[in-house]
């Protein structure tokens, strides 16, 4: 078994760059496949959920190349075939590949996805937009049969402001028959990267970044270079690394206006930060203040970051709470935190933490992705050994975690054992 190795409460110092954003990465990819020619994008993050993509590409017969940090998808050679469902349970964003198929072949067969257990996550609302275009969905068990004659532009009110439904429904309406209008639109940046994408590929979308999205369907999408944009959400795990256990911190190559709710959050516990144009350098307060946090959709706090913060409160003096509005089961992190030494008190969808509390090091598990990076999070501060095992969620989404770590000073190591 893989596990990774905190020696904590080391100080660190120096420049961490974030990668791009996975959340954007994963659903680019499966959107490359509606182009007739090359598509070249760079700044992917090495993360082992792209690869899983890569291996769907690959099993559709495109020809893929990577490089360092880019991936060229010639999709001409793709021949529509029913991904199997080894492939679509890798990962969640596997998903994409349903409103990228149906747009340019009108048929699409897979299987559920996968992806952290952090909630139901029902795909309901991306089904219901598939068939507001015409198509038809018969589903099996776990697997779905999407098929339309034509698709047809038509107005779409979201029930949730749903990230995966707002963009896998802009990848079927892009090549719909007339104009489709999404309401209640997901804003998250992610979305916007998406929309560019198909743009710069000849699609015609506006609004992508409000509640109001428009595309009007085109007949055919070519090549084009693209890049992600910088990933928020490694990027805030990081600043919350910086205020935990920074000297002098640097986290660079960001967007920090992606990440204004959690700089707010920052601010508002007394962190110490200089905000550059696409940096942010932060070092460790003695003290902070407890503060009350409520997860919401952009541009409120990220779901994505309410674990790595809560180890950041159980540092703050006095009673903190934190709300988690967006899926059923983002605690889970919590008894792990409770094992170190964390007082914290659970009920459904809200935790009580009181600081600051001195946490041990002891062995604990990444139960999903962000989970994960919070154990990383609690390890660095612990005093005495961290051992987090199930590192394959981490690896999922944070590229060279224990890399960027090292370089600044932390002991962490991945072993085996
Ligand atoms: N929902 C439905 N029906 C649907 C779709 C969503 O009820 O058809 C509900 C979900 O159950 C959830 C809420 O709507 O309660 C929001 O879900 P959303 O669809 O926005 O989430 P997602 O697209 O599945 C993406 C990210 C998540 C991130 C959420 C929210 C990807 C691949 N995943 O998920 O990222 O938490 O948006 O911002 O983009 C992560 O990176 O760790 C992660 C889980």
């Amino acid at each position: 078994m893989k596990v990774l190795e905190i020696i904590g409460e080391q100080e660190l110092s120096g420049t961490i760059r974030v990668s791009g954003a996975k959340n954007s990465a994963v659903a680019l990819i499966p959107a490359a496949l509606l182009a007739m020619e090359d598509v070249t994008i760079c700044n992917i993050p090495d993360i082992t959920d792209i690869n899983s993509l890569t291996e769907i590409l690959q099993f559709l017969g495109a020809n893929v190349k990577r490089a360092s940090e880019s991936i060229i998808i010639d999709p001409k050679t793709i021949k529509n075939r029913a991904i199997p469902e080894e492939l679509s349970k890798k990962l969640r964003a596997s998903y994409y590949f349903m409103g990228a198929l149906l747009g340019k072949y009108k048929e699409v067969t897979m299987y559920f996805p996968g992806g952290c257990s952090i909630g139901e996550r029902p795909i309901d609302l991306h089904l219901k937009g598939f068939e507001a275009l015409g198509a038809t969905v018969t589903n099996e068990g776990n697997k779905y049969t999407v098929r339309a004659q034509h698709l047809r532009g038509n107005n779409i009110y979201l029930d949730i402001a749903s990230v995966g439904a707002t963009i896998n429904i802009m990848l079927a309406a892009v090549r719909a028959e007339g104009i489709t209008e999404i309401d209640n639109a997901a804003k998250e940046p992610e979305i916007v990267n998406v929309a560019t994408l198909l743009n710069n590929m000849g699609a015609k979308i506006t609004g992508a970044g409000t509640s109001t999205i428009k595309i009007t369907g085109v007949e055919e999408l070519h090549g084009c270079f693209h890049e992600v944009i910088p990933d928020r959400i490694e990027a805030g795990t990081y600043l919350i690394i910086g205020a935990l256990c920074g000297k002098i911190l640097k986290i660079d190559n960001i967007i920090p206006e992606h990440i204004d709710s959690l700089i707010s959050k920052l601010q508002e516990i007394g962190a110490d930060m200089d905000i550059g144009d696409d940096y942010i350098i932060i070092s460790k307060k003695d003290s902070y203040h407890a503060t009350n946090l409520k997860t919401l959709v952009y541009p409120g706090f990220p779901t994505d970051l309410q674990q790595p913060f809560s180890v950041l409160l159980t540092q703050c003096s006095g009673k903190s709470k934190v709300t988690e509005t967006i899926w059923e089961n983002r605690f889970m992190h919590l008894p792990y935190l409770q094992a170190m030494g964390a007082e914290i008190s659970l009920s459904s969808q809200s935790a009580t933490i009181y600081g600051p509390t001195e946490l041990i090091g002891t062995r604990v598990k990444a139960t999903d992705l962000r989970a994960g990076a919070a154990m990383v999070a609690a390890g660095l501060i612990a005093s005495g050994k961290t051992t987090i095992t199930n590192i394959e969620h981490i690896l999922r989404g944070y590229e060279q975690i224990v890399e960027k770590l090292t370089s600044v000073g932390a002991k962490i190591e991945s072993k085996e054992i």
